[in-house]
């Protein structure tokens, strides 16, 4: 059975990521169980994977650089994917330290270890978040991306250009992967999904910004998950660089006014809404182009907001025992 080391796999992506490869693989996860928000959310991710024999957990952080490589020279690994990351868009604004730390100096580690141990593939979050300021209605991978509007979407951008180096100079097979806002069952407590469920039941007011005006193509989990491993197994090669770069999204813009209407559907409570101007290292609209992921893997996406927001309040129902 060969052998992947996920990092980041007490987080949302992390854990759904580890359930699906630990049907064929060994798999290392590590995580800090970083207090950016509800650990025990975390610590319940990891109840669930610590069921499965061929998972094994490794608390740390992956700026620890020699706790890392005592855990790649035990588990010589075939494959890598790094998920852990310190992922506030707007938090990395007046907070950078966490991400200088985590998003570059624990990337340039797990990055450089995957060399030295001759790793068949290194896999990694990259984020829509390097589109940044860019007014072309569908981001494709061919678009420039120099221009960030945060410190954390700078970070992505940085690890794509530390993993072209790799790839350039030792023939490390490097794949980043520009996830779209991911969304489902087990997800982020920081992000709107959560978020405007918890307050809507809570009876609190939503904060939507820039007054709703604004779209997002929002990925479903499952989506994302089936991407990242069909990938995994199928590195690419260009210009005899075995390096490149994937959209993951959903292909679908979706207004931030008609997303809260399906909350409110499944709830059936109305929000109150406080309407906010734009914020900081915010954009507003992400829509991508999956056309080169899906030539390249057969990508396509299968979940619409109908279903995946339905699949996420009654997880969130089921969670935290609540009966409406
Ligand atoms: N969720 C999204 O919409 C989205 C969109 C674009 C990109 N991404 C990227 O996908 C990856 C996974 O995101 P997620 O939504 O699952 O976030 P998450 O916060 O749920 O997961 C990240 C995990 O990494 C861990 N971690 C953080 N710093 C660490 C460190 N120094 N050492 C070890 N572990 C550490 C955290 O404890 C957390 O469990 C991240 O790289 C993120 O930037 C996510």
């Amino acid at each position: 059975m060969r052998t992947v080391i996920v990092t980041g796999a007490a987080g949302f992506i992390g854990m759904h990521t580890c359930l699906k490869l630990i049907e064929k693989y060994k798999v290392i996860g590590i995580d800090n169980l970083s207090s950016y928000y509800d650990v025990n959310l975390k610590k319940k991710r990891l109840q669930i994977l610590k069921n499965y024999k061929n998972f094994h957990f490794e608390k740390m952080d992956i700026c620890n650089k020699k706790k890392l490589e005592t855990i790649f020279k035990k588990n010589n690994p075939d494959f890598v994917i790094n998920l852990a990351a310190v992922a506030g868009v707007r938090d990395s604004i007046n907070n950078p330290g966490p991400y200088i730390q985590t998003n570059l100096v624990g990337f340039g580690n797990i990055i450089h270890l995957s060399r030295l141990h001759k790793v068949k593939h290194f896999v990694y979050a990259s984020s829509s978040s390097v589109y940044g300021g860019n007014t072309k209605k569908i981001a494709e991978e061919t678009d420039v991306v120099d221009k960030p509007v945060s410190l954390y979407g700078a970070t992505k951008k940085s690890n794509e250009l530390i993993a072209f180096n790799y790839s350039k100079l030792f023939s490390l097979p490097t794949t980043g992967l520009r996830f779209f806002t991911v969304y489902g069952p087990w997800g982020r407590p920081d992000m709107a999904l959560f978020m405007f469920v918890d307050a809507i039941i809570k009876g609190k007011k939503i904060d939507v910004f820039n007054r709703g005006k604004m779209s997002r193509d929002f990925t479903y989990i499952d989506d994302i998950v089936d991407g990242v491993i069909n990938v995994l197994n199928k590195p690419s090669i260009s210009k005899n660089t075995p390096y490149s770069i994937f959209n993951i999204g959903s292909g679908k813009s979706v207004k931030l006014m008609d997303f809260i209407k399906e909350i409110e559907k499944n709830l059936k409570i109305s929000s109150k809404k406080r309407l906010m101007p734009m914020q900081l290292g915010d954009v507003k609209r992400s829509l991508s182009s999956v056309n080169k992921l899906n030539q390249w893997v057969g990508y396509s996406p299968k979940f619409n907001i109908k279903i995946g927001i339905r699949n996420f309040v009654d997880w969130y129902l089921k969670y935290y025992k609540i009966k409406l």
